[in-house]
């Protein structure tokens, strides 16, 4: 529970005219629908995380104010805009169910435990989710022509870097006080892109199928195969350098040693962070 007035939203997907949207550009690329419909149901699903982090800095006020009021507003509304999308394309798909089921699933995924053992270092797991979030929907972003899925992945895009730039500097903020060395950074940074290989768009994904899908239900070939194409997809899309160099950030490393660093990170980033 908290008191904190909610601010207003940048933008609205109540003010986007979903009539606008080319139905017969956006309904030719299902893989990339697929994608957008396994993105709504982990926005969605933030909601459980929200109440987690915030209860973890329940006593920073102004960190606090930010994550009720801003954040978490902000991320559930991608949640809705993605799904209003899907609905607008896919009137036939049972978007509740499909999500209920994922849900019940991706739940058992989340706890507290899996916080970082320190504010500043949880910062960093953050600023790299954020990463991840802002390269996917540019990545999607260059994948569609479609002008109004083009105008909503803008929006979110926007979001989640302004997102991650709040998460750097309350980083900042408490690793002046923690001290955290490069190693420790980095430790946080890649415990945190390795849990993104491991879990969260392989289950949304595997609930959209099954909607989607139901005669293939066991076909485990048939969709190990269309995951890789979509994340081929997001892959061919992707901008990595965007991506390395906030990864990079936090680990304040100089820039004369950044370009050293920079493209093998690149090739990591582009096989661990979207397989
Ligand atoms: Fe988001
Ligand atoms: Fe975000």
């Amino acid at each position: 529970m908290h008191t904190d007035c909610p601010r207003p939203m940048p933008w609205r997907i109540e003010d986007i005219d979903l009539t606008r949207i080319d139905l017969r550009q956006a309904a030719g690329n299902e893989d990339l629908l697929l994608l957008l419909c396994a993105s709504s149901f982990i926005e969605s699903g933030t909601d459980l995380y929200t109440k987690n982090l915030t209860s973890y800095f329940d006593d920073d006020p102004e960190v606090s104010a930010w994550l009720n009021t801003e954040w978490e507003p902000e991320e559930l509304q991608h949640g809705r805009a993605l799904r209003a999308y899907i609905n607008y394309v896919w009137p036939e798909f049972d978007w509740d169910t499909a999500f209920r089921n994922f849900f019940d699933e991706y739940s058992k995924t989340c706890s507290v435990d899996e916080f970082e053992k320190t504010r500043a270092l949880e910062m960093v797991a953050r600023c790299v989710v954020e990463t991840g979030t802002a390269t996917l929907y540019r990545a999607i972003n260059e994948c569609s022509d479609e002008p109004v899925l083009k105008e909503i992945t803008d929006h979110i895009r926007t979001d989640e870097v302004r997102h991650y730039k709040h998460f750097f500097k309350y980083f900042k903020k408490y690793n002046l006080i923690e001290g955290n060395g490069r190693f420790a950074v980095l430790g946080a940074l890649m415990r945190r892109v390795a849990e993104i290989k491991s879990e969260d768009s392989e289950i949304a994904l595997r609930h959209v199928f099954a909607m989607r899908y139901p005669e293939r239900i066991h076909d485990t070939a048939y969709n190990r195969e269309r995951t890789a194409r979509i994340s081929a997809l997001v892959r061919r899309n992707l901008s990595a350098d965007m991506c390395v160099k906030m990864l990079l950030k936090p680990l304040g490393i100089p820039a004369r040693i950044q370009p050293g660093v920079h493209y093998p990170l690149a090739k990591i980033t582009q096989h661990v962070f979207f397989r």
